[in-house]
């Protein structure tokens, strides 16, 4: 396994892979790896011959009031994992090398970026379209993988890749849940045991949902109130938003349409969490 450091090894890596008829496959991260990547580089691993993971906490996607130096980076173990994962290039850049002096260009979406997760994180999305820009223009994939727990964001990404022509397959990976159904985040680490068994209600307010609306229910509203007592319900838990929406524009839905997604975010304690669910009817 390769590591590196700077844009032009990634291209030289890249370009002898792709010389001898390799497809190549891109998981970008911000390290502190846990098993919900690792499952997005074994998909990755299945569609392509060369995979590259990028580790690169983007300082772009936070804003002041949150705590860029504190976000854990275990690189040493991030690389062991991906020694045993496979992967075949890790791209781990320093800030000025993504971002040199005079940085001024961002890529900016209209409309997906401007509610739920984005409400409570203004500038948030316009450094993820950017970071996820120029990584995918650094490794030049055929495929990327996103892992669906991060759904406002795999949309995002899915509309910037086609509105702006870029030559990339997206790939969505299910999100990986413990065996009580909670959603794997690095955030877990953070909740108490108690804080733990509360933090299951977010799990619960989606199957509630998706329960009800495929038992034939079409008043949203009152299943979004459900959905959000639900969680408010359990010691600990205060919920952010209670999403019903079209899962490619994210706009809330007055009633149920064949696919749809179902979006929590919640405090529970200090630690936020956010959780979906994709409901088929
Ligand atoms: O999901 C993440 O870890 C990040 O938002 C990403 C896509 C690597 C961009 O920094």
């Amino acid at each position: 396994m390769q590591v590196v450091k700077t844009v032009s090894d990634v291209r030289e890596a890249v370009a002898i892979a792709r010389d001898g008829g390799e497809r190549i496959g891109c998981v970008p991260t911000m390290g502190a790896l846990h098993a919900g990547h690792m499952s997005l580089v074994e998909d990755c691993r299945e569609r392509s011959d060369f995979v590259v993971l990028t580790i690169f906490v983007n300082p772009t996607q936070f804003s002041p009031t949150e705590d860029l130096s504190k976000y854990p980076r275990p690189l040493e173990d991030d690389l062991a994992k991906c020694r045993e994962a496979d992967v075949d290039l890790v791209f781990t850049p320093e800030v000025p090398m993504l971002y040199p002096q005079g940085f001024e260009t961002y890529v900016e979406l209209q409309h997906i970026p401007n509610r739920l997760e984005g409400a409570h994180r203004p500038t948030h999305f316009r450094g993820v379209a950017t970071i996820v820009t120029k990584l995918f223009n650094i490794v030049q994939p055929d495929v990327a993988c996103f892992g669906q727990k991060d759904y406002q964001q795999q949309t995002l990404i899915r509309r910037m890749v086609r509105d702006l022509d870029m030559p990339v397959e997206i790939v969505v990976c299910p999100t990986v849940r413990e065996r009580d159904g909670l959603a794997l985040s690095s955030r877990n680490v953070y909740l108490s045991e108690s804080e733990r068994r509360s933090a299951l209600s977010l799990y619960a307010s989606l199957q509630l949902a998706q329960e009800r609306i495929q038992s034939g229910e079409t008043d949203l509203h009152a299943i979004r109130t459900a959905m959000h007592d639900l969680m408010a319900s359990r010691e600990y838990v205060s919920p952010d938003y209670v999403s019903l929406a079209d899962p490619n524009t994210l706009d809330e839905l007055d009633t149920p349409v064949p696919h749809m997604v179902a979006l929590v975010a919640a405090r529970v304690g200090k630690t936020r969490l956010i959780d979906n669910l994709v409901i088929e009817l």
